[in-house]
């Protein structure tokens, strides 16, 4: 899948991801008793959670006749196929057949089963190869904020029918706050600066911030427009593959989890945390007290992010559609920024 192309030949709308990183496939509360079929990278996979809380992700094949195991169920910590009731255990392994007979053994062949993670809010799996997940000691890039007392989360999911090239250019380029001038998220972006290594891009914009979040009713300026007063921020962009971090000033934190799903879809969690940082009465407070603040306000910045999903989707849909009626027409890209989103892309996609 991620075949080696020669450096001029490499169509980056067509780019393969580079399997060897943890993605994130679902949010943790999506996963329960019930099986979970997702699609990463072409890769059917069904997750569910065991009478432990444990969530195991197998292929979603059944070993019997290759139908999908998330038409089944979850029976005590294996799954059953919809099918002929087979049922499969985390390993892959056929644990039962209901009308073997006793003189037949139990099938020996394994489905495939991923090394998948719950962290912050979401799971997380490899795809890859597991031996290097071991000599390397890969981890999850994490999202230490969604447990921190102090940042309040907002989540949007992005389903975009387009390559994952094009949503990651789209986060990396703040010039593009055109587009959202009437959600008022941030404008008159200034790129100053750009560090790369093989591994991540950082993009060093300034911008001017409508938001400043010295008070614990400022969180309002989220929903009323009125209070919000333009100011100088630093903004930075960062694609850590697969993945987007991004932060505006002192006060907000966004990133983007990525599961590319096709060369012509994608889907991506977009995650918002607003900071108390600012407020050190409040971390004076009973953590029981805190928890609650910071759960009651949980989705606070929902329809900004839903707002400004509804915006980039047609745009990086338009492209995508642009690129299918005719690949050699090139675009004309003025941000270098995106120069070095390419190059990472291209560079991961052959390791
Ligand atoms: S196809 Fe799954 S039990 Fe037969
Ligand atoms: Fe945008």
């Amino acid at each position: 899948m991620n075949t080696p192309v020669a450096a001029s030949r490499f169509d980056i709308r067509r780019a393969g991801i580079n399997l060897n990183c943890w993605y994130v496939v679902a949010r943790a509360n999506e996963v329960t008793d019930k099986p979970l079929g997702v699609v990463l990278w072409h890769q059917e996979i069904v997750l569910y959670r065991d009478t432990q809380q444990q969530v195991h992700a197998l292929e979603d094949r059944c070993p019997h006749r290759f139908v999908k195991l998330s038409r089944g169920a979850v029976v005590g910590d294996e799954l059953e196929c919809a099918y002929h009731g087979w049922r499969v255990g985390s390993e892959g392994q056929c644990t039962c057949v209901p009308y073997l007979e006793d003189t037949q053994k139990l099938p020996t062949g394994k489905i495939r089963s991923y090394p998948v993670q719950e962290l912050n809010g979401f799971i997380w799996l490899y795809p890859g190869d597991r031996a290097v997940l071991q000599e390397k000691k890969i981890q999850p890039m994490g999202l230490p904020e969604w447990d921190h007392l102090n940042y309040i989360g907002s989540i949007s999911v992005i389903d975009a029918e387009a390559h994952f090239s094009y949503l990651i250019e789209n986060l990396m380029d703040m010039y593009h706050g055109h587009l959202h001038q009437n959600l008022q998220a941030w404008a008159s972006a200034e790129l100053d600066a750009i560090e790369e290594t093989d591994y991540r891009v950082d993009a060093h914009y300034t911008a001017q911030s409508y938001y400043r979040i010295d008070k614990i009713w400022s969180i309002s300026q989220l929903f009323v427009p009125a209070l919000r007063r333009l100011h100088p921020e630093p903004l930075d962009v960062s694609y850590i593959y697969p993945n987007w971090a991004s932060r505006l000033g002192d006060d907000f934190k966004i990133f983007c989890l990525f599961c590319p799903v096709s060369e012509t879809h994608t889907r991506a969690y977009l995650v918002h945390f607003t900071s108390l940082n600012a407020f050190h009465r409040l971390h004076k407070l009973p953590v029981g007290f805190r928890r609650f603040v910071k759960n009651s306000l949980f989705g606070t910045a929902n329809k900004l992010l839903d707002g400004l999903v509804a915006q980039d989707i047609p745009m990086i849909e338009d492209e995508q559609r642009a690129y299918l009626e005719n690949p050699d027409r090139r675009p004309h890209e003025l941000n270098r920024a995106l120069v070095s989103v390419q190059r990472l892309i291209r560079v991961q996609a052959e390791m």
